[in-house]
């Protein structure tokens, strides 16, 4: 592993994200999150900072697990309102040239026909700068708003995904030949028709033809990200993550998610080094350890603690206002996002949560480490991470916007520079070449991969 790190943007295309509350404070931007200016401007800031990619969170249906409804969530912009963050892609991209995007689309609710093409669309626009976060979603509100009954149990998601990207990796890698498009005008050939073949899928969920419509892009599957921490989540990851985002609060639960993913990443035939992790942390940086202490003071006492329940009760599918704030969090087998709970219940087993103290602690980017110090200390801490626990890079959570990326891009940055773990070269290439430094495409031991 080298020493470089990986810095990505963790955002979304709402008004709130994951630090509740904190679109009131003086001078936040969170607002202006319908503005195209907005966005252009954080990703001229992030290229400017060195950050490999911007990674767009995204979330279909409204938080209405809390108290039974959608109040609290809405009143309190609890990731809510959200905009589609694919149509921020081709605007950032224009302003800026090597800056990736990760951007999160759900196997439980699109078709992988229709998502196959956006990605390619996408790849193209940007030269090869894209990555796909692949989730399952666990909202019940968005099952219901595109047309089921009820959630899927978190089974069949995962048996839907396995089929899901199964169909992609046909449609991306296999469908079309590398020298299908000819473009010859003398003999009015376009493409190679025998260079384009049917991918002849019929399984559980989809019966799929093809071929893909869209001729090979530079990445042809986009960059893999995931986030599984279930069992069977971690067995996905495993199979198709090529970079991962972890949610583990502490250090040492961030060091058993690894180790355990490169063993099953192994397990897969693939090269366990090949799988990049990314834990979240949230900076909060000062000039003086005094000034980042009273920044830190100043955003706790932000925090909305009823939104934070509020958008913790999605996550975990746990009404958390039917609970005495004093009681303990048990651990369960949640059919929504396991890792947030396993964050409180087993990632360190001589620490028992409350539910105040749950909220409490996910105010400022949920179950991320928040770190708190002048520019030197939190390098340190993030040469440490990389250093010992092994991670290749941060999720840096945002909590006021655009001030977290900001104060980081303009203290942080020029530190990890002088230290080495940021090229002070801007990179080129595809955000793949990026990342691994291998190639555009897949590499022959992932499965997806056709070669
Ligand atoms: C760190 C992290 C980030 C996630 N981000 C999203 C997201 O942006 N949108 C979404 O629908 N699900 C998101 N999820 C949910 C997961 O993709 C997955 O659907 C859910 O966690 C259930 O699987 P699991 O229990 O195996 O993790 C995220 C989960 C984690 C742990």
């Amino acid at each position: 592993m080298s020493d470089r790190i990986h810095l990505n943007l963790f955002t979304m295309n709402s008004v709130e994200h994951v630090s509740p509350g904190s679109w009131r404070h003086a001078g936040d931007r969170s607002h202006e999150y319908t503005d195209r200016e907005y966005w252009t401007e954080i990703a001229q800031t992030a290229e400017r900072g060195g950050f490999t990619a911007v990674f767009f969170a995204d979330v279909r249906g409204v938080y209405d697990v809390y108290g039974g409804d959608r109040e609290t969530a809405v009143q309190k912009g609890v990731q809510t309102p959200a905009n589609d963050p694919t149509y921020l892609l081709p605007a950032m991209a224009a302003v800026t040239d090597r800056l990736g995007f990760a951007v999160t689309r759900s196997t439980t609710y699109q078709h992988p026909y229709e998502l196959a093409r956006q990605f390619s669309t996408l790849d193209h626009l940007t030269d090869g700068r894209v990555a796909f976060n692949v989730v399952t979603s666990y909202l019940e509100s968005a099952a219901v708003n595109l047309g089921l009954d009820e959630r899927m149990d978190k089974q069949t998601r995962y048996d839907r995904a396995d089929e899901f990207l199964a169909v992609c990796y046909a449609l991306w890698e296999e469908s079309w030949d590398d020298n299908a498009v000819v473009r010859d005008a003398e003999a009015g050939v376009y493409t190679r028709p025998e260079g384009v073949d049917r991918i002849d899928h019929e399984g559980e969920f989809f019966d799929i033809p093809g071929p893909h419509g869209c001729e090979p892009s530079p990445q042809r599957t986009p960059v893999l990200f995931q986030a599984g921490s279930s069992e069977r989540g971690r067995t996905f990851a495993a199979r198709n993550a090529e970079a991962v985002f972890c949610s583990q609060p502490t250090e040492a639960g961030v060091r058993e998610y690894v180790d355990d993913l490169r063993t099953r990443a192994a397990d897969h035939g693939r090269d366990p080094d090949r799988l990049a992790f990314f834990p979240g942390i949230v900076p909060v940086v000062g000039e003086t350890e005094a000034a980042a202490r009273a920044k830190h003071d100043r955003l706790r006492e932000g925090v909305d603690v009823e939104a934070t329940l509020a958008l913790l009760s999605g996550f975990l599918d746990m009404d958390l206002s039917a609970l005495d704030p004093d009681q303990r969090i048990e651990h369960i087998e949640t059919d929504a996002i396991q890792g947030t709970m396993n964050a409180f219940t087993q990632t360190d087993p001589d620490r028992e949560w409350t539910v105040r103290e749950v909220a409490e602690f996910s105010g400022l980017g949920t179950t991320s480490p928040v770190v708190v110090g002048t520019p030197t200390e939190v390098a340190d801490e993030m040469e440490r991470w990389v250093r010992e626990v092994g991670v290749d890079g941060f999720n840096i959570k945002e909590v006021v916007r655009t001030g977290t990326l900001d104060d980081f891009v303009d203290l942080v940055v020029p530190e990890l520079r002088e230290r080495g773990l940021l090229p002070a070269e801007t990179e080129t290439g595809t955000l793949r070449d990026q990342l691994f430094d291998d190639g555009p495409q897949l590499p022959p031991t992932h499965p997806g991969s056709d070669g």
